[in-house]
C-alpha cells in the first residue's frame, strides 16, 4: 500500500485580479523527503508556498494533510500544523534583537505573560549555534544579510514542523554557509521531516533533493525524481524549450581600446577598506570577487557617495569625481545597484513605473518641474521589455512581483538614467537560468556600447563566465587580479582567502 503524502496539493488556482499566479496546480509531499520546486521568475512558486503557510488564501482548490482536507486560514493555523515556510524575502524586525526575533512567532503563539528572557535566550543560542556564530543578544540592524537570512532559517527551527519550506534560503548565502545549511535538512530528513526546497540553482537541487517538480506560467509541468532526469532536463522543462549558450561572448581582442572610464585610486574609508586601486576600462565587465563581508559591497559604496572616504579619489573619464552623496554619483553618470534589493533597490510600495524612474526625475520632470508621466511610461515599459519583467502592468506595485522580477526592476532604474559606469551588487541574485543569461546578454551589450561595468558577485561560474578580468578583495583591500587563462575558481579562492598565493599568473599587488 503506498503511503498517504503528509501533504497534498489539490487543483489550486489563485488569482491576483486578472492576474493567474496558479492556475490548476496539484503537488504531493512526501513523509521524508526533499522534494526541489523548480520555475522561472513569476512561475507560482512562492505564491503556492505562501497559500500552504497561510499567507495566502487559494481562488480555488484544497489542501489535505496526512489525507484530510484543512483551511490554512492564517500563518498561526499553519504554524499549529506544523507547517513552516522560510520565506524568500528577508522579514525580521530590525530593530529587535536576533533571540527576539527568532521567538516572535513561537511567543506569540504561547501567549504567555511570563516570558522568562534568560531562557530564551539561551534556547535561541542553541539553535543558532547550529548554523553560525551569531551572538543572538545582537541586534539584527547590524547584521550582514547573509547573517540574516541565517536568523530567518533559525527562525523556522525553532518551530516544532512536519513540513518546512525553503524559499531560496541559500540565495545571500556563503559556499560554506550554504554548505552548513544542507547538513540540517538532511538531519531533518533523517528525523522525518518533509522539505520543500525552492531554488534557481542546479547544483543544489541535484546534490541534495529526492525528488523535483516542475512549474511553468502558473502550471504544474511534472515531477520526477532527481536520479531520473538531469539539470538540462529540469531546465529545459521549466523554460519550455532549449538553453545553450549560458554566458555571451567575451570581449574580443580587436575590442579593447585601453581606454580609461573609472579609475579608482588610493580610496580607503579609515574602517572597512583602504588603499584600493584599480580601472575599469572601456567595453570590459570587471568582476569583483572576494568572500562575503570582504569589502567588495563598501568599496562600491564608497565609489559612488554612499559612505564617506577619507582618502584617494575616483576619477571618471580622467575627471574627478567627487561624490559626497549618491545623487552626486548619479548626477556625474554612476549607479549602483544594492545587493539588498528590499532595503535599497525598490520601493515596494510604489508602482513599476515609479521605481524605474525614480532616478531620472530630472529628465523626467523637465523645466515645469511637473513629472511627465507619458514620459516616465514609455521608459518604463522600453525597460521591463528589454529585460523581460513579468508582471501585470506597469501601474502595478513592485511588491506584487515575483522576487526575481523585483530584482529585474532594480536592474532597470539604474539604467534608466543612462549612466557611464554601474557597480552592480550580485546582479543575478534570485534570477532564474534563463532570465539570467538575457541580463548578462544585455550587460554584455551594455559594455560593448561604452557603459563601464563593474559586477561583484559570489557566485565563481558567473565572474568566470560573464567577466573579462575579475579583482579579488580580501580584508578591505584588492589582493589582485585574475585575466585570460589565469581566471579560474582555484586562483579566485586563493587570492579570496590569502592562502597560498602565486603559482599562478595571478598579480599579487603591493600592500
Ligand atoms: N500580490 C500580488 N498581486 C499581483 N500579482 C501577484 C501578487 N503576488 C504574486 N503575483 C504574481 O504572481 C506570479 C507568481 O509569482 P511568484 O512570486 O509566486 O513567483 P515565483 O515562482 O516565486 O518567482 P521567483 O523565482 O521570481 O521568486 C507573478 O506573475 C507575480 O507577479
Ligand atoms: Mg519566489
Amino acid at each position: 500500500m503506498a503511503s498517504v503524502p503528509v501533504l497534498e496539493i489539490r487543483n489550486v488556482s489563485k488569482h491576483f485580479g486578472v492576474i493567474k499566479a496558479l492556475t490548476d496546480v496539484s503537488f504531493s509531499l512526501d513523509r521524508g523527503e526533499i522534494h526541489a520546486l523548480c520555475g522561472e521568475n513569476g512561475a507560482g512558486k512562492s505564491t503556492l508556498m505562501n497559500i500552504i503557510a497561510g499567507v495566502l488564501q487559494p481562488s480555488e482548490g484544497e489542501i489535505l494533510l496526512d489525507g484530510a482536507i484543512v483551511k490554512v486560514t492564517s500563518p498561526a493555523v499553519a504554524q499549529s500544523f506544523g507547517l513552516g515556510l522560510v520565506h524568500q524575502e528577508i522579514a525580521l524586525c530590525p530593530d529587535a534583537t536576533v533571540a527576539e526575533n527568532m521567538f516572535m512567532a513561537a511567543t506569540n503563539r504561547r501567549r504567555s505573560p511570563f516570558m522568562n528572557y534568560g531562557r530564551l535566550e539561551r534556547e535561541a543560542q542553541a539553535v543558532m549555534n547550529r548554523l553560525a556564530p551569531i551572538d543572538v543578544r545582537g541586534k539584527v540592524s547590524d547584521l550582514s544579510i547573509s547573517s540574516q537570512q541565517l536568523v530567518e532559517i533559525a527562525k523556522a527551527l525553532t518551530l516544532d514542523c512536519r513540513v518546512l519550506i525553503f524559499d531560496e534560503p541559500t540565495a545571500a548565502l556563503t559556499e560554506s554557509e550554504a554548505q552548513v545549511l544542507f547538513g540540517i535538512i538532511r538531519d531533518l530528513r533523517a528525523q522525518g521531516i518533509s522539505i520543500i526546497y525552492i531554488s534557481h540553482r542546479m547544483a543544489e537541487i541535484f546534490s541534495l533533493c529526492d525528488r523535483v517538480t516542475v512549474f511553468r506560467d502558473g502550471r504544474y509541468v511534472s515531477t520526477e525524481k532527481v536520479a531520473d532526469v538531469t539539470p538540462e532536463d529540469v531546465v529545459r522543462r521549466m523554460v519550455g524549450r532549449e538553453i545553450t549558450q549560458l554566458y555571451p561572448a567575451k570581449q574580443a581582442e580587436n575590442e579593447r581600446s585601453g581606454e580609461t572610464i573609472l579609475h579608482v585610486s588610493g580610496l580607503g574609508d579609515g574602517a572597512r577598506f583602504r588603499g584600493v586601486n584599480f580601472e575599469l576600462r572601456k567595453g570590459e565587465i570587471l568582476g569583483i570577487g572576494g568572500l562575503i563581508g570582504s569589502g567588495r559591497t563598501e568599496i562600491a559604496e564608497g565609489v559612488c557617495g554612499l559612505r564617506p572616504t577619507i582618502a584617494g579619489e575616483v576619477r571618471l573619464h580622467g575627471q574627478i569625481m567627487q561624490a559626497r552623496s549618491y545623487a552626486d554619483a548619479v548626477r556625474a553618470g554612476v549607479v549602483y545597484l544594492s545587493e539588498d534589493r528590499k532595503g535599497a533597490g525598490v520601493f515596494l510600495d510604489m508602482s513599476i513605473a515609479q521605481n524605474i524612474a525614480v532616478l531620472d526625475l530630472k529628465t523626467l520632470t523637465g523645466p515645469t518641474g511637473l513629472l511627465n508621466a507619458k514620459a516616465e511610461a514609455a521608459l518604463a515599459h522600453d525597460l521591463v521589455k528589454r529585460l523581460g519583467v513579468r508582471m501585470g502592468g506597469i501601474d502595478m506595485p513592485v511588491s506584487s512581483l515575483s522576487g526575481g522580477n523585483q530584482q529585474k526592476v532594480a536592474i532597470a532604474k539604474q539604467l534608466a538614467v543612462n549612466p557611464k559606469v554601474i557597480l552592480m551588487d550580485e546582479p543575478t541574485r534570485g534570477i532564474d537560468v534563463g532570465a539570467k543569461s538575457e541580463i548578462h546578454r544585455l550587460l554584455r551589450d551594455l559594455a560593448r556600447s561604452g557603459i563601464g561595468i563593474v559586477v561583484i558577485s559570489s557566485e565563481l561560474p558567473e565572474l568566470l563566465g560573464l567577466c573579462d578580468r575579475v579583482l579579488v578583495i580580501r580584508e578591505g583591500r584588492v589582493a589582485g587580479e585574475v585575466e585570460g587563462e589565469a581566471m579560474t575558481e582555484e586562483a579566485i579562492m586563493r587570492l579570496a582567502s590569502g592562502i597560498g598565493h602565486n603559482n599562478s599568473k595571478a598579480s599579487e599587488h603591493a600592500a
